[in-house]
């Protein structure tokens, strides 16, 4: 008989109402409490999740469940000791859910301890939830918590990756560049789109399919080899035009846009190797850097 442990959530908000709405509806676990700034908080992130009790504080009904700490990261790292005088009695487990800090910030909770990263953004719980199966669950921590966590996630829709926490700062900073970096860049996208006459709903449907084919590329090339367009194949006159375009934006929006076209330079350099016109490709978008 699967065990199903009340799973009381510290910090509830946009990851922690996915989290815990999958979990409860997969049945792996019952909701418990839950303790945000303020108990309408609590009690919305109650509704979003199907059940639990919306509370100030956690308390010594946490002994026994699993406690999953769903607070903004630089409010979990002086959590462990609220934790701790909160809960005489530990939990059966307790786990965090950020991607940067290393899962034994929790140790002295005196339970069991993991770090669970989602590798998913979740802007809105909502669609994050609808969306979770085959959502990467990087974990890391101690073996007693991890061996109950993983059926749990899985049940739930998550791709379990075990990860040694050698370096979880360069693993964080990983994720930031694929995914908020990411938006930076489809946001520039779009301002030049609708500078240039496009609707804003076509240039954000044409846009996100340009960036969905390029990914999917990715899964198959390197990032040299799935490289096209002008930069790569050194084409001076469509770069001109390029910096030109940019040059009408915003110094802000403009710098950015050079210092990717230098960037992405290097990368065609590394992958077709330096030609002549390299100099003035680089110096191109070096006029439009504001
Ligand atoms: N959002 C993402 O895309 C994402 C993805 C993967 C992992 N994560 C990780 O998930 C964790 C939470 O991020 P989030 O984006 O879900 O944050 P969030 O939406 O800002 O939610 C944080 C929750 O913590 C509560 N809270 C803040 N300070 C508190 C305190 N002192 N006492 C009690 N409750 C407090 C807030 O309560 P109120 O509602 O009352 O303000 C809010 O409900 C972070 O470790 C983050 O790295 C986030």
């Amino acid at each position: 008989m699967i065990d199903t442990p009340r799973l009381h959530v510290f910090g509830c908000g946009r990851a922690g109402r996915a989290i815990a709405r999958r979990l409860v509806d997969a049945g792996r676990v019952e909701p418990g409490l839950i303790v945000n700034r303020s108990l309408e908080s609590a009690q919305r992130a109650a509704d979003f999740i199907g059940g639990g009790e919306p509370a100030e504080a956690l308390d010594d009904r946490v002994a026994g469940g699993w406690l999953m700490v769903g607070l903004p990261d630089g409010v979990l790292l002086d959590a462990p000791g609220t934790i701790a005088r909160a809960c005489p009695q530990p939990p059966q487990l307790v786990f965090h859910l950020s991607g940067s800090v290393e899962a034994r910030v929790l140790e002295r909770i005196g339970a069991p301890f993991a770090a669970v990263h989602p590798v998913r953004a979740f802007a809105d719980p909502q669609s994050a939830a609808a969306r979770f199966e085959g959502t990467w669950c990087v974990a890391e921590g101690e073996p007693g918590a991890l061996e109950r966590l993983r059926p749990a996630f899985e049940t739930a829709g998550g791709r379990w990756l075990a990860f040694s926490a050698r370096d979880k700062a360069a693993w964080h900073a990983a994720t930031v560049a694929a995914s908020n970096f990411l938006v930076t860049i489809h946001g520039l996208a779009r301002d030049l789109a609708e500078r240039a006459g496009l609707p804003g709903d076509q240039a954000r449907e044409l846009l996100c399919d340009l960036q969905q084919g390029t990914l999917e590329g990715l899964r198959e090339a390197s990032p040299r080899a799935a490289l096209t367009g002008p930069i790569e194949r050194g084409d001076a006159a469509a770069c001109r035009r390029l910096a030109a375009a940019a040059s009408g934006l915003d110094a802000e929006r403009a710098r950015l846009f050079s210092e990717l076209g230098r960037a992405t330079l290097a990368l065609a350099r590394e992958k077709r190797g330096a030609r002549t016109g390299d100099r003035s490709l680089a110096a191109l978008f070096s006029a439009t850097s504001g």
